[in-house]
């Protein structure tokens, strides 16, 4: 499902920390033209979540010269992204201004790609009746396309230790 990011009134503030996201798949797309505004740009790390984890255990700051901040042309442009896996981050606005994005989530059609959803951290941020309810309608979704998938693919035969390998494969 997609939301909305604005950006913090004060001026300077970041839209967020550095951070990767807890879902496979998503895109970040500018709503506002971000041509617009003074800031606010959209950044990524050149370097591994462990690396950015190896330098913060350390107190290390991130290397300048691995941070990226792709040219967006104007509204509507995205960015597309391994969601948990790629480091990145909304800069704030140096002016007062307004920035908006849209970003939305994917799901592999690999259904045994592992899902990185994070309830804590949803619930962390939306009302709790949505979060329990999307996460909720979530994992019931997935549960289904599990189910369908072995039944598609369901093999007869003896073979108990490969059953329950299957069944306990479950990436939920
Ligand atoms: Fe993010």
């Amino acid at each position: 499902m997609g939301h909305l990011n604005y950006n913090p009134l004060e001026v300077g503030e970041n839209v967020d920390k550095w951070h990767v996201d807890t879902l496979r798949i998503d895109f970040v797309m500018f709503v506002t033209d971000p041509k617009l505004v003074v800031g606010g740009e959209f950044e990524y790390y050149r370097g591994t979540k462990h690396d950015v984890a190896q330098l913060s255990a350390a107190g290390e700051p991130l290397d300048p010269s691995k941070i990226v901040a792709p040219d967006m042309p104007g509204p509507g442009y995205a960015v597309l992204q391994q969601g948990n896996m790629v480091v990145h981050r909304a800069k704030g606005l140096r002016e007062a201004g307004e920035r908006i994005t849209m970003v939305n989530g994917y799901v592999p059609r690999d259904i045994s790609f592992p899902d990185f959803s994070r309830f804590d951290q949803l619930y962390l941020v939306d009302p709790k009746d949505v979060a329990a309810s999307e996460y909720t309608r979530h994992m019931s979704w997935m549960a289904r396309e599990r189910l369908s998938a072995d039944l598609d693919s369901f093999a007869f035969s003896e073979d108990k230790e490969a059953m329950l390998k299957s069944s306990n494969n479950w990436p939920i």
